[in-house]
Order: structure tokens, then sequence, then C-alpha cells
């Protein structure tokens, strides 16, 4: 069974009242739940993860090694910041889509810089909870290339 791993970074915990102007009011449990039945339709494995902590989610995204297929980040305030989490991502090289509820490109111009974007397979930025949905399906179709859905004979 292919197995999926869904990291979510700094801060989004609070996810549902966090600047809600900014990031909406759906919290990250409900991103997770649509997660895990778009997981269980499609027979993938998934797994969740929220840290606050850098060192947590380098530690977290090494143990995904032989474990994971594919990976959906938010590294949040990490992206902006991390050379350790985007080096990880490159070492593991693990497919792995970035996703971000707000446009930071049409932010703060600190947050216009992802160090994580240019090792990862792509980006979603800007579309709010859609993006993990999306970032699901992309990641589906790597599986399927790769033959790992069980469905493919
Ligand atoms: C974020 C954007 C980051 O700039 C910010 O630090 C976050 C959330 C997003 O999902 O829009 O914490 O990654």
């Amino acid at each position: 069974m292919a197995h999926l791993l869904v990291l979510h970074g700094p801060n989004l915990n609070l996810l549902g009242t966090r600047e809600p102007n900014v990031y909406g009011t759906v919290t990250m449990e409900g991103i997770n739940r649509d997660l895990a039945s778009l997981a269980d339709r499609f027979g993938i494995g998934i797994d969740f993860y929220q840290s606050n902590h850098e060192g947590d989610i380098i530690d977290r995204l090494q143990a995904a090694r032989g474990q994971s297929d594919g990976i959906i980040i938010n590294p949040a305030a990490y992206t902006h910041t991390s050379v350790a989490i985007r080096d990880c991502l490159a070492a593991i090289s693990i497919p792995t889509i970035e996703v971000h509820l707000s446009n930071i490109h049409a932010r703060e111009e600190f947050r216009h810089t992802s160090l994580t974007a240019p090792v990862v397979m792509g980006q979603i930025s800007g579309l709010g909870a859609l993006g993990y949905t999306l970032a699901f399906h992309a990641l589906l179709e790597e599986f399927a290339k790769r033959g790992l859905l069980a469905t493919e004979s």
C-alpha cells in the first residue's frame, strides 16, 4: 500500500482561530479529516504530524525514508528560514508537495522566498485548504506512475 506523510509546521495547530482573515476558519483537524477520507477512498496509508520545532520536523522527515512514498508539507514560517529543512527534503528525496494556505507571493516581502520550493516537486500557494486536496491528487498521480496503487495490475 502506498503511504503518505502529511506534515504541518509551526502554528498550524492554531488554524481555525489563527488570523482567520489570512488563513480562513478551517482547522488542522478538518484538513486532516478530509485527507484521511481521501486516503481511505484511494487505498493509501496516511500519517499526520505537526510540530512547532525545527529539529522535530527534520527527525520526522528523516523517519519517512523507507516508510512514506510521498509527503505533503506546509513548513509554515520555516519555509522562509530553514536551510536545515530544505537540506533534509533534498536528502530524503521523497516526492513532496509544499502547500501554503495563503498566497505567500502576495504577502510581505520576507514570505516571497521559499527555501524549500526548489527541492520539492511543486508548490501550491493561496488556495486555502483546497491546496491540500490538490497536493493529494498530484501525489496520487505520482504513485500511479510508479505503479504503487493497489488498483493497478
Ligand atoms: C503559511 C505561510 C507562511 O508564511 C506562514 O509563516 C505560515 C503559514 C501558509 O500556509 O499560508 O505559518 O505557510
